[in-house]
């Protein structure tokens, strides 16, 4: 089938590098002939029939804003099949005849569902800070979310060490522990609570004292957010309470999801919309654009429509080893 007319949504958590994929996306479809529609925000737009034709300007000047020009949203109405039904005879009426979605796992799931009912050609590419799409190693929006957490955490150090006190910083993530892992290392945080672990408090009483015993003035653990972000008042409470520490508390919470895309998220999300304009163009459906081995390729999208969370908890060692 010749592909004539792409449609582009962003849906879930927006992620920093979403706006350089959705202008890969329009740049190779007009250079290879093909029209381009927007989806304001998300499967809600595709269900509303709220569509804009894209043109070479309307993603000019954006490769360095966060957020999605376009917009998102948490859709559960797409996860119902008769709202799908609405959705395609949206895609009909305006003669659109394939789909690329840039989002998460949930999102995956409702392209691949959609596709399959309607024989409708969906691409996915992976945009989410929590990197923990099943089937790839990168998902667009994870670097810039771990720069912007160290830069926060590095600034909470300046003013723990002045008043030598401990800090409990909760990053982003949801169940997944590459962010908070990652950030750990990245700013000799004393301990890193990962969110499918019990707290274990005497350790972080042991980290906190063995510091102080060698002179340091100042603790940082960074805590991943688990299942509902806030948990960090608890481990809180339960220091103090429990073993005599007070620390403060720095939930770090949205501003993790704004900002300009690092280079790295620049580079993969112009990889990744250049390809999956390509790999419609050739053909391929129900696939998406991944990172395998450090190259950007395509898979199917039945590997990508679960979590992962094989973020190297050996990097939890690492942090602890280097802070002694
Ligand atoms: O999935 C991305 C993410 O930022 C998670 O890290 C976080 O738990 C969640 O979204 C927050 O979602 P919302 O912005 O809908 O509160």
């Amino acid at each position: 089938m010749t592909i004539s007319h792409i449609a582009i949504l962003s849906s879930g958590g927006d992620a920093p590098g979403m706006n350089c994929a959705i202008r890969a996306i329009v740049r190779t479809a007009l250079f290879k002939g093909i029209k381009v529609s927007g989806v304001r925000r998300g499967y809600s737009g595709l269900v509303k029939g709220d569509f804009r034709e894209m043109n070479h300007s309307s993603v000019g000047n954006i490769l360095q804003r966060g957020g999605t020009i376009l917009q998102t949203s948490r859709s559960p109405e797409f996860m119902e099949k008769k709202f799908r039904e609405v959705a395609y005879n949206n895609l009909k009426t305006h003669g659109v005849d394939a789909l690329i979605v840039i989002g998460g796992d949930g999102s995956f799931n409702g392209a691949k569902n959609f596709g399959e009912e309607f024989n409708f050609p969906v691409i996915g590419i992976p945009g989410t800070i929590d990197n923990d799409i099943s089937g790839t190693e990168y998902t667009i929006g994870f670097e810039t979310a771990v720069q912007t957490a160290i830069d926060a955490v590095d600034r909470i150090r300046d003013t723990a060490h002045s008043h030598a006190r401990t800090f409990l910083v909760e990053v982003m993530g949801r169940n997944s522990s590459a962010i908070a892992l990652k950030v750990g290392v990245c700013t000799g945080a004393e301990n890193v609570l990962l969110p499918h672990e019990e707290v274990d408090y005497q350790r972080i009483i042991d980290d906190v004292n063995r510091g102080v015993a060698r002179g340091k003035e100042s603790s940082i653990i960074i805590v991943a957010e688990g299942p509902k972000s806030g948990r960090s008042y608890e481990i809180r409470k339960n220091l103090k309470e429990q073993y005599k520490l007070d620390a403060h508390v720095a939930i770090l919470g949205h501003i993790q999801r704004g900002g300009s895309p690092v280079a790295t998220d620049r580079f993969i999300a112009s990889e990744m919309g250049n390809l999956a304009v390509n790999a419609l163009i050739e053909g391929k459906t129900a696939h998406v654009t991944v990172v395998r081995e450090g190259k950007t390729i395509i898979a199917p999208i039945s590997e990508c429509v679960t979590k992962q969370d094989l973020h190297f908890t050996e990097y939890k060692k690492l942090a602890q080893t280097l802070s002694i």
